[in-house]
Protein backbone atom coordinates (compact mmCIF):
# COMPACT_ATOMS: atom_id res chain seq x y z
CA UNK A 1 0.00 0.00 0.00
CA UNK A 2 2.89 2.45 0.92
CA UNK A 3 3.90 2.20 -3.07
CA UNK A 4 0.05 3.51 -3.98
CA UNK A 5 0.37 6.57 -1.80
CA UNK A 6 3.80 7.40 -2.51
CA UNK A 7 2.75 7.32 -6.27
CA UNK A 8 -0.66 9.05 -6.18
CA UNK A 9 -0.98 13.36 -6.62
CA UNK A 10 -4.08 13.16 -4.43
CA UNK A 11 -4.94 15.05 -0.97
CA UNK A 12 -5.39 12.42 1.73
CA UNK A 13 -7.12 8.73 2.62
CA UNK A 14 -9.25 7.96 5.33
CA UNK A 15 -8.43 4.84 6.21
CA UNK A 16 -10.94 2.82 9.03
CA UNK A 17 -10.40 -1.39 9.75
CA UNK A 18 -14.24 -2.30 10.39
CA UNK A 19 -13.49 -5.29 13.21
CA UNK A 20 -16.91 -6.47 12.88
CA UNK A 21 -17.40 -6.93 8.92
CA UNK A 22 -13.80 -7.67 8.37
CA UNK A 23 -13.61 -4.64 5.85
CA UNK A 24 -11.60 -1.70 5.21
CA UNK A 25 -12.74 1.59 4.43
CA UNK A 26 -10.84 3.85 2.22
CA UNK A 27 -12.20 7.55 2.17
CA UNK A 28 -9.83 8.76 -0.78
CA UNK A 29 -9.92 13.06 -1.18
CA UNK A 30 -7.77 13.12 -4.67
CA UNK A 31 -8.63 17.33 -4.87
CA UNK A 32 -10.53 19.95 -3.63
CA UNK A 33 -9.61 22.83 -5.60
CA UNK A 34 -13.35 22.66 -7.07
CA UNK A 35 -14.74 22.39 -3.46
CA UNK A 36 -15.78 19.46 -1.07
CA UNK A 37 -14.94 16.39 -2.45
CA UNK A 38 -17.93 13.95 -3.48
CA UNK A 39 -17.58 10.90 -5.11
CA UNK A 40 -19.83 6.95 -4.71
CA UNK A 41 -18.99 4.56 -2.55
CA UNK A 42 -18.36 1.34 -4.33
CA UNK A 43 -18.70 -1.80 -2.17
CA UNK A 44 -17.39 -5.40 -3.24
CA UNK A 45 -15.07 -8.37 -2.32
CA UNK A 46 -11.03 -7.96 -3.04
CA UNK A 47 -8.76 -10.24 -2.74
CA UNK A 48 -6.49 -7.75 -0.78
CA UNK A 49 -7.24 -4.99 0.53
CA UNK A 50 -4.34 -3.47 -1.49
CA UNK A 51 -6.63 -4.02 -4.75
CA UNK A 52 -9.32 -1.46 -2.82
CA UNK A 53 -7.00 1.12 -1.89
CA UNK A 54 -6.19 1.24 -5.16
CA UNK A 55 -9.88 1.69 -6.49
CA UNK A 56 -10.35 4.50 -4.23
CA UNK A 57 -7.24 6.22 -5.26
CA UNK A 58 -7.90 5.77 -9.42
CA UNK A 59 -11.38 6.26 -8.60
CA UNK A 60 -11.25 9.52 -6.50
CA UNK A 61 -9.00 10.87 -9.22
CA UNK A 62 -11.82 10.24 -11.90
CA UNK A 63 -13.92 11.94 -10.01
CA UNK A 64 -12.10 15.30 -9.59
CA UNK A 65 -11.64 15.64 -13.84
CA UNK A 66 -15.02 14.28 -14.04
CA UNK A 67 -16.43 17.44 -11.84
CA UNK A 68 -14.05 20.01 -13.64
CA UNK A 69 -15.45 18.65 -17.05
CA UNK A 70 -18.85 19.71 -16.13
CA UNK A 71 -17.71 22.86 -14.59
CA UNK A 72 -19.63 21.80 -11.06
CA UNK A 73 -18.12 23.38 -7.68
CA UNK A 74 -17.07 19.70 -6.27
CA UNK A 75 -13.95 17.81 -5.62
CA UNK A 76 -12.47 14.69 -6.44
CA UNK A 77 -13.48 11.62 -4.07
CA UNK A 78 -14.37 8.18 -3.43
CA UNK A 79 -15.26 5.53 -1.17
CA UNK A 80 -14.54 1.88 -1.23
CA UNK A 81 -15.90 -0.56 1.22
CA UNK A 82 -13.31 -3.66 0.54
CA UNK A 83 -14.90 -7.05 1.78
CA UNK A 84 -13.04 -10.36 2.22
CA UNK A 85 -15.99 -11.99 2.33
CA UNK A 86 -19.55 -12.12 1.17
CA UNK A 87 -21.81 -10.59 4.12
CA UNK A 88 -25.21 -11.59 5.00
CA UNK A 89 -27.95 -8.52 4.73
CA UNK A 90 -27.90 -7.67 8.33
CA UNK A 91 -24.05 -7.35 8.94
CA UNK A 92 -24.10 -5.58 5.75
CA UNK A 93 -26.47 -2.92 6.70
CA UNK A 94 -24.76 -2.61 10.09
CA UNK A 95 -21.48 -1.58 8.17
CA UNK A 96 -23.18 0.52 6.21
CA UNK A 97 -24.29 2.24 9.41
CA UNK A 98 -21.28 2.62 10.86
CA UNK A 99 -19.77 3.82 7.65
CA UNK A 100 -22.33 6.22 7.33
CA UNK A 101 -21.28 7.59 11.09
CA UNK A 102 -17.55 7.70 9.67
CA UNK A 103 -18.75 10.20 6.42
CA UNK A 104 -20.78 12.47 8.86
CA UNK A 105 -17.77 12.65 11.71
CA UNK A 106 -15.86 14.71 8.12
CA UNK A 107 -18.63 17.21 8.40
CA UNK A 108 -19.04 17.43 4.36
CA UNK A 109 -15.68 17.36 3.30
CA UNK A 110 -16.49 14.29 1.22
CA UNK A 111 -20.07 13.64 0.56
CA UNK A 112 -21.24 10.04 -1.10
CA UNK A 113 -23.92 8.36 -3.23
CA UNK A 114 -24.22 5.32 -5.32
CA UNK A 115 -22.07 3.31 -7.06
CA UNK A 116 -21.18 -0.38 -8.08
CA UNK A 117 -22.28 -2.83 -5.36
CA UNK A 118 -23.75 -0.21 -3.47
CA UNK A 119 -27.28 0.52 -5.14
CA UNK A 120 -29.88 3.58 -4.39
CA UNK A 121 -31.62 1.23 -1.89
CA UNK A 122 -28.14 0.98 0.01
CA UNK A 123 -27.50 4.52 -0.21
CA UNK A 124 -30.45 5.15 2.13
CA UNK A 125 -28.60 2.71 4.94
CA UNK A 126 -26.09 4.89 4.83
CA UNK A 127 -28.33 7.93 4.72
CA UNK A 128 -29.37 7.34 8.07
CA UNK A 129 -26.06 8.17 10.00
CA UNK A 130 -25.50 11.19 7.73
CA UNK A 131 -26.41 13.86 5.53
CA UNK A 132 -23.78 13.50 3.43
CA UNK A 133 -25.04 11.29 1.05
CA UNK A 134 -26.78 12.12 -2.23
CA UNK A 135 -29.63 9.94 -3.55
CA UNK A 136 -31.92 9.86 -0.63
CA UNK A 137 -33.48 14.00 -1.19
CA UNK A 138 -35.53 14.03 -4.64
CA UNK A 139 -32.79 13.12 -6.90
CA UNK A 140 -33.17 9.03 -5.96
CA UNK A 141 -31.48 6.13 -8.47
CA UNK A 142 -28.57 8.34 -10.92
CA UNK A 143 -28.41 5.36 -12.50
CA UNK A 144 -31.17 6.62 -15.38
CA UNK A 145 -29.54 9.42 -15.04
CA UNK A 146 -25.85 8.67 -15.85
CA UNK A 147 -27.55 6.14 -19.06
CA UNK A 148 -28.70 9.56 -20.40
CA UNK A 149 -25.32 10.88 -20.50
CA UNK A 150 -24.28 7.50 -21.96
CA UNK A 151 -26.98 7.78 -24.41
CA UNK A 152 -25.84 11.36 -25.23
CA UNK A 153 -21.98 10.44 -25.78
CA UNK A 154 -23.34 7.46 -28.00
CA UNK A 155 -25.08 9.61 -30.12
CA UNK A 156 -22.44 12.16 -29.94
CA UNK A 157 -19.92 9.23 -31.42
CA UNK A 158 -22.55 8.43 -34.28
CA UNK A 159 -22.77 11.91 -35.01
CA UNK A 160 -18.83 11.84 -35.35
CA UNK A 161 -18.68 8.34 -37.34
CA UNK A 162 -21.55 8.19 -39.57
CA UNK A 163 -22.78 12.07 -39.84
CA UNK A 164 -26.04 11.62 -38.04
CA UNK A 165 -27.31 10.73 -34.67
CA UNK A 166 -30.11 7.86 -35.71
CA UNK A 167 -29.24 5.22 -34.13
CA UNK A 168 -31.16 2.99 -36.51
CA UNK A 169 -29.32 -0.16 -37.79
CA UNK A 170 -26.24 0.51 -35.17
CA UNK A 171 -25.13 -2.25 -33.29
CA UNK A 172 -24.39 -1.31 -29.76
CA UNK A 173 -22.79 -3.61 -27.31
CA UNK A 174 -23.61 -3.29 -23.63
CA UNK A 175 -21.69 -5.11 -21.41
CA UNK A 176 -23.09 -4.85 -17.60
CA UNK A 177 -26.59 -5.06 -17.25
CA UNK A 178 -27.05 -2.99 -13.84
CA UNK A 179 -28.09 0.01 -12.67
CA UNK A 180 -26.81 2.11 -15.85
CA UNK A 181 -27.01 -1.09 -18.01
CA UNK A 182 -30.59 -1.61 -18.14
CA UNK A 183 -31.83 2.35 -18.59
CA UNK A 184 -29.23 2.77 -20.81
CA UNK A 185 -30.79 -1.21 -22.98
CA UNK A 186 -34.35 0.35 -22.70
CA UNK A 187 -33.16 3.77 -24.18
CA UNK A 188 -31.28 2.25 -27.50
CA UNK A 189 -33.78 -0.58 -27.83
CA UNK A 190 -36.28 2.64 -28.74
CA UNK A 191 -33.84 3.79 -31.45
CA UNK A 192 -33.82 0.61 -33.89
CA UNK A 193 -30.48 0.02 -32.27
CA UNK A 194 -29.28 -3.47 -32.72
CA UNK A 195 -28.70 -4.27 -29.25
CA UNK A 196 -26.11 -7.03 -27.78
CA UNK A 197 -25.45 -7.32 -24.33
CA UNK A 198 -23.04 -9.32 -22.42
CA UNK A 199 -22.72 -10.14 -18.58
CA UNK A 200 -20.95 -11.80 -16.17
CA UNK A 201 -24.48 -13.43 -15.38
CA UNK A 202 -25.52 -15.31 -18.40
CA UNK A 203 -28.84 -16.18 -17.12
CA UNK A 204 -29.65 -12.44 -16.19
CA UNK A 205 -28.07 -11.15 -19.81
CA UNK A 206 -31.02 -14.00 -21.54
CA UNK A 207 -33.68 -12.54 -19.35
CA UNK A 208 -33.04 -9.28 -20.14
CA UNK A 209 -32.25 -9.64 -23.72
CA UNK A 210 -35.07 -11.37 -24.09
CA UNK A 211 -37.49 -8.50 -22.77
CA UNK A 212 -35.13 -6.20 -24.73
CA UNK A 213 -35.37 -8.06 -28.04
CA UNK A 214 -31.41 -8.21 -27.78
CA UNK A 215 -28.68 -10.64 -28.25
CA UNK A 216 -26.95 -12.02 -25.24
CA UNK A 217 -23.38 -12.72 -26.33
CA UNK A 218 -20.79 -15.12 -24.65
CA UNK A 219 -19.28 -12.74 -22.01
CA UNK A 220 -15.80 -14.41 -22.48
CA UNK A 221 -16.38 -13.36 -26.35
CA UNK A 222 -17.44 -10.24 -25.05
CA UNK A 223 -14.32 -7.73 -26.36
CA UNK A 224 -14.03 -9.60 -29.70
CA UNK A 225 -17.81 -9.58 -30.82
CA UNK A 226 -18.57 -7.47 -33.39
CA UNK A 227 -20.48 -4.23 -33.12
CA UNK A 228 -20.57 -0.44 -34.47
CA UNK A 229 -20.64 0.97 -30.47
CA UNK A 230 -19.28 -0.48 -27.45
CA UNK A 231 -20.47 0.47 -23.97
CA UNK A 232 -18.45 -0.68 -21.09
CA UNK A 233 -21.22 -0.35 -18.49
CA UNK A 234 -19.46 -2.68 -15.81
CA UNK A 235 -15.84 -2.61 -14.14
CA UNK A 236 -13.09 -0.37 -15.01
CA UNK A 237 -9.77 -1.63 -16.80
CA UNK A 238 -11.66 -2.81 -19.58
CA UNK A 239 -9.39 -1.04 -22.33
CA UNK A 240 -5.86 -2.58 -22.00
CA UNK A 241 -3.15 -4.30 -24.18
CA UNK A 242 -5.34 -7.58 -23.91
CA UNK A 243 -8.44 -6.17 -25.15
CA UNK A 244 -7.79 -3.47 -27.31
CA UNK A 245 -6.46 -5.78 -29.96
CA UNK A 246 -9.49 -8.08 -30.01
CA UNK A 247 -12.12 -5.08 -30.20
CA UNK A 248 -14.59 -5.15 -33.54
CA UNK A 249 -16.08 -2.16 -33.03
CA UNK A 250 -15.85 1.57 -34.63
CA UNK A 251 -16.41 3.63 -30.95
CA UNK A 252 -16.40 2.85 -27.32
CA UNK A 253 -18.82 4.46 -25.29
CA UNK A 254 -19.89 3.60 -21.95
CA UNK A 255 -20.67 4.61 -18.02
CA UNK A 256 -17.90 2.18 -16.59
CA UNK A 257 -15.16 4.44 -14.59
CA UNK A 258 -11.73 4.10 -15.32
CA UNK A 259 -12.27 2.20 -18.59
CA UNK A 260 -8.20 2.60 -19.45
CA UNK A 261 -6.20 0.35 -17.26
CA UNK A 262 -3.27 2.46 -18.46
CA UNK A 263 -2.77 6.13 -20.30
CA UNK A 264 -1.42 4.79 -23.25
CA UNK A 265 -4.71 2.49 -23.73
CA UNK A 266 -6.57 5.76 -25.21
CA UNK A 267 -3.44 5.59 -27.89
CA UNK A 268 -3.69 2.39 -28.85
CA UNK A 269 -7.96 2.83 -29.26
CA UNK A 270 -6.56 5.75 -31.71
CA UNK A 271 -3.62 3.55 -33.60
CA UNK A 272 -6.68 1.32 -34.13
CA UNK A 273 -8.81 4.17 -35.04
CA UNK A 274 -11.34 3.17 -32.54
CA UNK A 275 -13.22 6.45 -31.51
CA UNK A 276 -13.08 6.49 -27.69
CA UNK A 277 -15.63 8.96 -25.64
CA UNK A 278 -13.76 9.30 -22.62
CA UNK A 279 -15.64 8.05 -19.47
CA UNK A 280 -15.24 10.64 -17.03
CA UNK A 281 -17.10 12.66 -19.82
CA UNK A 282 -19.49 10.00 -20.95
CA UNK A 283 -20.60 8.83 -17.88
CA UNK A 284 -20.95 12.42 -15.29
CA UNK A 285 -25.11 12.04 -15.57
CA UNK A 286 -25.44 10.55 -12.42
CA UNK A 287 -22.78 12.88 -10.85
CA UNK A 288 -24.64 16.16 -12.54
CA UNK A 289 -28.20 14.60 -11.10
CA UNK A 290 -27.49 13.57 -7.83
CA UNK A 291 -25.31 16.87 -7.15
CA UNK A 292 -27.48 19.42 -9.23
CA UNK A 293 -30.34 18.53 -7.89
CA UNK A 294 -29.53 17.56 -4.27
CA UNK A 295 -26.71 20.58 -3.19
CA UNK A 296 -26.53 23.14 -6.18
CA UNK A 297 -30.73 23.55 -6.49
CA UNK A 298 -30.68 22.78 -10.05
CA UNK A 299 -34.35 22.51 -11.32
CA UNK A 300 -34.45 19.03 -13.41
CA UNK A 301 -35.29 20.50 -16.66
CA UNK A 302 -31.45 22.20 -16.10
CA UNK A 303 -30.35 19.45 -14.88
CA UNK A 304 -31.86 17.24 -17.87
CA UNK A 305 -30.36 20.25 -19.86
CA UNK A 306 -27.10 19.59 -18.57
CA UNK A 307 -26.69 15.66 -18.79
CA UNK A 308 -27.79 16.27 -22.80
CA UNK A 309 -25.18 18.62 -23.65
CA UNK A 310 -22.16 15.97 -22.66
CA UNK A 311 -23.21 15.06 -26.85
CA UNK A 312 -22.26 19.08 -27.25
CA UNK A 313 -18.98 18.36 -24.91
CA UNK A 314 -17.83 15.73 -26.99
CA UNK A 315 -18.63 17.01 -29.87
CA UNK A 316 -15.88 20.05 -29.20
CA UNK A 317 -13.69 17.32 -27.64
CA UNK A 318 -13.56 15.06 -31.06
CA UNK A 319 -13.02 17.97 -32.96
CA UNK A 320 -10.13 19.26 -31.23
CA UNK A 321 -8.50 15.51 -31.28
CA UNK A 322 -9.13 15.27 -34.84
CA UNK A 323 -7.25 18.52 -35.47
CA UNK A 324 -4.27 17.46 -33.48
CA UNK A 325 -4.41 13.53 -34.31
CA UNK A 326 -4.80 12.25 -30.69
CA UNK A 327 -6.75 10.40 -28.70
CA UNK A 328 -9.78 12.54 -27.20
CA UNK A 329 -9.22 11.06 -24.00
CA UNK A 330 -6.31 13.92 -24.18
CA UNK A 331 -8.06 17.00 -25.29
CA UNK A 332 -10.49 16.04 -22.39
CA UNK A 333 -8.00 15.80 -19.82
CA UNK A 334 -6.99 19.46 -21.08
CA UNK A 335 -10.56 20.95 -21.29
CA UNK A 336 -10.42 19.47 -17.43
CA UNK A 337 -7.11 20.74 -16.11
CA UNK A 338 -8.14 23.87 -17.26
CA UNK A 339 -11.10 24.36 -15.48
CA UNK A 340 -9.19 23.06 -12.28
CA UNK A 341 -6.36 25.67 -13.14
CA UNK A 342 -8.74 28.45 -13.08
CA UNK A 343 -10.55 27.08 -9.85
CA UNK A 344 -13.94 26.84 -9.28
CA UNK A 345 -16.12 29.41 -11.64
N1 LIG B 1 -20.85 6.84 -8.49
C1 LIG B 1 -21.44 7.63 -9.53
C2 LIG B 1 -20.32 8.29 -10.35
O1 LIG B 1 -19.22 7.81 -10.40
C3 LIG B 1 -22.48 8.57 -9.01
C4 LIG B 1 -22.07 9.53 -7.94
C5 LIG B 1 -21.54 10.75 -8.26
C6 LIG B 1 -22.30 9.26 -6.60
C7 LIG B 1 -21.22 11.68 -7.28
C8 LIG B 1 -21.99 10.18 -5.63
C9 LIG B 1 -21.43 11.38 -5.96
O2 LIG B 1 -20.52 9.26 -11.05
Amino acid sequence: MEDLLRSWDGEHVVVRYDQAAKAWIFIAIHSTRLGNASGGTRMKIYEAPRDGLQDALRLAEGMTYKWAGVDFPMGGGKAVIALSAPLADVERDRLLERYGELVETLGGTFSTGADLGVGPELVQVIGRETTHVFGVRGAGDPGPWTALGVFSAIEAVAEELYGSRDLKGRTVLVQGIGDVGIPLCKRLAGTGARLKIADVNEERAAAVAEELGAQAVDVGKTYAEPCDIFAPCAVGGVLNVDTIPQLRCRAVAGSANNQLERIEDADRLHERRILYAPDFIANAGGAVALCGLEALRMSEDYVAAKVLSITDTLKTIFAEAKAREESPYHAAMRWARKVLERGPA
